[in-house]
């Protein structure tokens, strides 16, 4: 396959993200312990899916080598971004770096990182990871949620912006 075509439908994959690019979102960086350790990367691709059971949803992609450090234990924390955290999603979109360094965060109640300062936090345990294409398409129910203050970071068209009703 060339590096420019989507598999099966033919579709430019330049054209596929700047298409897809128009969706504004906000930004959450998903965390969970690796043994002793923190992990955790930045995420656009995640929804409030179900009330009733409460769960969420999220894409992982399959390349991802924090995905299985985050998810291992079944347990993680969903960060949803504020607005004056636009370092950390660039920091936690880093392969093979150390994310953690300098960054505050605490233990949630389910025992995955809680980052100081996000607008909103989500403890989920892991429910369903089915494949989709080149990512995974995770449920996790959600057992612990609280939010803080402040205003979000968006993302939208390949750039980070804050919100202005
Ligand atoms: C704005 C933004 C949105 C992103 N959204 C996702 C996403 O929805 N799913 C995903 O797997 N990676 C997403 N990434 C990429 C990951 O943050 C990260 O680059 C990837 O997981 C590779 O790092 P890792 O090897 O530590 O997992 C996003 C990156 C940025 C900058």
């Amino acid at each position: 396959m060339s590096g420019v075509e989507a598999g099966g439908g033919g579709l430019d994959q330049g054209r596929f993200r700047a298409v897809l690019g128009h969706f504004a979102s906000g930004l959450v960086l998903v965390t969970g312990m690796h043994g002793d350790q923190p992990a955790g990367f930045t995420c656009q691709s995640f929804f409030s899916l179900s009330l009733d059971p409460p769960l969420i949803a999220l894409a992982p992609g399959r390349s991802s080598t924090s995905w299985p450090k985050v998810s291992g234990s079944g347990s993680i924390c969903v960060n949803v971004l504020a607005e004056d955290q636009e370092a950390l999603a660039r920091t936690f979109s880093q392969s093979g770096v150390d994310k953690f360094e300098g960054v505050g965060w605490s233990t949630s109640a389910n025992g995955a990182p809680r980052l100081s300062g996000a607008l909103a936090w989500l403890d989920c345990t892991v429910e369903e990871v089915h494949e989709a294409g080149d990512h995974w398409l995770v449920t996790a129910r959600v057992t612990e949620l609280e939010s803080g203050s402040g205003q979000p970071l968006l993302f939208y068209r390949g750039g980070f912006g804050s919100f202005t009703a």
